[in-house]
C-alpha cells in the first residue's frame, strides 16, 4: 500500500521545500513545511527561537509540530535539516510516509545557504559550519526509503524520480 505521505528530508540546502512545492502541484497534494509550522506556532523566527529557548527549545517544538503534522494524509511535507536527528521524530516519518533524502555536495549546499539569516547553524563562517555539519550528521539521512542527489538535476526531474519510485 502506498504510504499516504511524502516526507523530505535532508541537509539544507538540498532543496526540500523546492522540490515539496513541485510535488505537491503534481499530485494535487497539500505542502507543508514544518519549519514555517514552527514559526506560525510560536509568532517567532527561528533564529528568534534559537536565540531565546536555545537549540534544545526548538528541538522540542520541531517534534511536537512534526507528530501533529503527519497525523494528516495526502500531503508532501518537507522537514527541518535536524529533524532526523530525533530518533522518535525518524520513526514517525517511516510509519506515516515515504520518506525521500535530498542531497547536494558541498558547494552547492554553501551557495544556497550563504545567503539566508534565517538558519542559525551557520551563521558565521558558513562554509566552515556546513562542512563541520555534513560530517556530523554524514549518515543521519541514510533510513530514507529513496536518496536522490539533486546537485545536477532540475526541479522537475526530481519530482519524477520521486514519483517514479514511489510507484514502484
Ligand atoms: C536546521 C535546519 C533548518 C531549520 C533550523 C535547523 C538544521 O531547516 O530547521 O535552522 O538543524 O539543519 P532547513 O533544512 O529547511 O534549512
Amino acid at each position: 500500500m502506498e504510504k499516504s505521505n511524502i516526507v523530505l528530508i535532508g541537509f539544507m540546502g538540498t532543496g526540500k521545500t523546492s522540490v515539496g512545492k513541485v510535488l505537491s502541484e503534481r499530485l494535487g497534494w497539500h505542502f507543508a513545511n514544518t519549519d514555517d509550522e514552527i514559526e506560525a506556532r510560536q509568532g517567532v523566527t527561528i533564529s528568534e527561537m534559537f536565540a531565546t529557548i536555545g537549540e534544545a527549545g526548538f528541538r522540542q517544538v520541531e517534534s511536537e509540530v512534526i507528530r501533529a503534522s503527519l497525523e494528516r494524509t495526502n500531503q508532501i511535507v518537507a522537514t527541518g535539516g535536524g529533524a532526523v536527528l530525533s530518533e522518535q521524530n525518524r520513526r514517525v516519518m517511516q510509519e506515516k510516509g515515504y520518506v525521500v533524502a535530498l542531497t547536494a555536495d558541498a558547494k552547492t549546499i554553501i551557495d544556497r545557504v550563504s545567503q539566508d539569516q534565517n538558519r542559525p547553524l551557520v551563521q558565521g563562517n558558513v562554509e566552515e559550519r556546513v562542512h563541520t555539519l555534513l560530517e556530523v550528521r554524514k549518515h543521519a539521512y541514510d533510513f530514507a526509503d529513496l536518496k536522490i542527489d539533486t546537485s545536477a538535476l532540475t526541479l522537475e526531474e526530481i519530482a519524477d524520480k520521486i514519483i517514479a519510485n514511489w510507484n514502484n
